[in-house]
């Protein structure tokens, strides 16, 4: 049988957390064959470290075979020891009268630290999916806080972004969710991203043509998937937690075990393509393979894409500056 393999977690109490973790042990993330060493992560206070004692129980108690061993840290330089995969997930939400630079300041300082636990003592070839907002800023964060590790190891979470905008296609045309290939989404993770169906295809025939419906794409659907977030918070009084974990699961899944061709969306570091800035953390399509990523390249962006890739890219430039300072 395989070796396990080590998986941090930070913010393993929160809500996100709750739906993650117990799909990881059960192997719905690296596959039912592969052992793993939950290494969780809270903030030192006493009440969050004894909600994580409480998950861990819930955890023992599910017996999962391949759950091969657990630990609680309040330190990433502990938490993050060895570690293979690394899902960062706690971060610091936007409290009553904070402004957006607070904000940035407070996830600065938080992914500042755990860049440098996981330059320190994570392994080499750690993956590293960052979950917390403002997730594709904290993930270039942690990746400049790391310089020893490979830059392309850090990636932020745009899938969550990706599932939502496939399963409005799927409403839209009345076919399964599973049949559409090629679907895209571009930039930040914040509801200036662009989903882009231009390529998507069903059984073959083109997405676009199928729906031939600009007036839609612009004032429905994709507002719809930007604000999706926040229609969850809404009805939910809570934000999306199982879809997003579930989001996580799917990225980190197919990062290591490959998607066979598919085209996937990633939060990764630009090297140049599209014109989008050398390290920017930008949602790409992408295909993976034998736990490596591959930016799709050579894709036409007409007008109405490049105006929506350089709002969104204008966003995530903006935040980019605004921590420059604290690297
Ligand atoms: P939550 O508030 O329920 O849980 C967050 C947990 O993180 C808390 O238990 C907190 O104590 C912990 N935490 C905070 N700072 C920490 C640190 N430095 N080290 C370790 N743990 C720390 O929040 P929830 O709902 O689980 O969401 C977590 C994050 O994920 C939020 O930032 C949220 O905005 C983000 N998110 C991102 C999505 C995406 O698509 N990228 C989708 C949905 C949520």
């Amino acid at each position: 049988s395989k070796k396990p393999v080590r998986v941090a977690v930070t913010g393993a109490a929160g809500q996100i957390g709750y739906a993650l973790l117990f799909r990881i042990a059960s192997g719905e993330m690296l596959g039912k064959d592969q052992p793993v060493i939950l290494q969780l992560l809270e903030i030192p206070d006493e009440k969050a470290q004894k909600a994580l004692k409480g998950v861990m129980m819930e955890l023992e108690d599910c017996a999962f075979p391949l759950l091969a061993g657990m630990e609680a840290h309040g330190d990433p330089m502990t938490g993050f020891k060895d570690t293979d995969y690394a899902l960062l997930v706690g971060a610091r939400p936007r409290g009553p009268g904070m402004e957006r630079a607070d904000l940035l300041a407070a996830n600065a300082q938080i992914f500042t630290a755990q860049g440098k636990a996981l330059n320190a003592v994570a392994s080499r070839d750690v993956k590293v999916l960052v979950v917390g907002n403002p997730a594709n800023t904290n993930a270039y964060i942690a990746m400049k806080s790391a310089p020893d590790l490979k830059r392309e190891n850090f990636t932020a979470m745009l899938r969550l972004d990706h599932n939502r905008a496939a399963s409005q296609i799927a409403a839209k045309t009345g076919k399964p969710v599973a049949s559409i290939r090629k679907l895209a989404v571009w930039g930040n993770h914040s509801p200036t991203m662009y989903a882009d169906y231009r390529f998507a295809t069903i059984d073959g025939a083109s997405v676009k043509d199928m729906i031939n419906d600009q007036v839609w794409n612009k004032d429905v659907f994709l507002p719809t998937v930007g604000k999706r977030g926040a229609a969850i918070i809404e009805a939910r009084g809570l934000s999306s937690a199982a879809s997003a974990a579930n989001a996580a699961i799917d990225h980190m899944r197919d990062w290591a075990l490959g998607t066979n061709g598919e085209w996937v969306t990633m939060g990764v570091p630009s090297n140049g393509e599209y014109g989008i800035p050398k390290d920017v953390m930008f949602g790409f399509p992408v295909t993976t393979e034998g736990g490596q990523y591959k930016i799709v390249e050579g894709l036409p962006i007409d007008e109405f894409s490049q105006a929506c890739i350089d709002k969104t890219l204008a966003e995530l430039t903006g935040e980019q500056d605004g921590v420059k300072h604290l690297l």
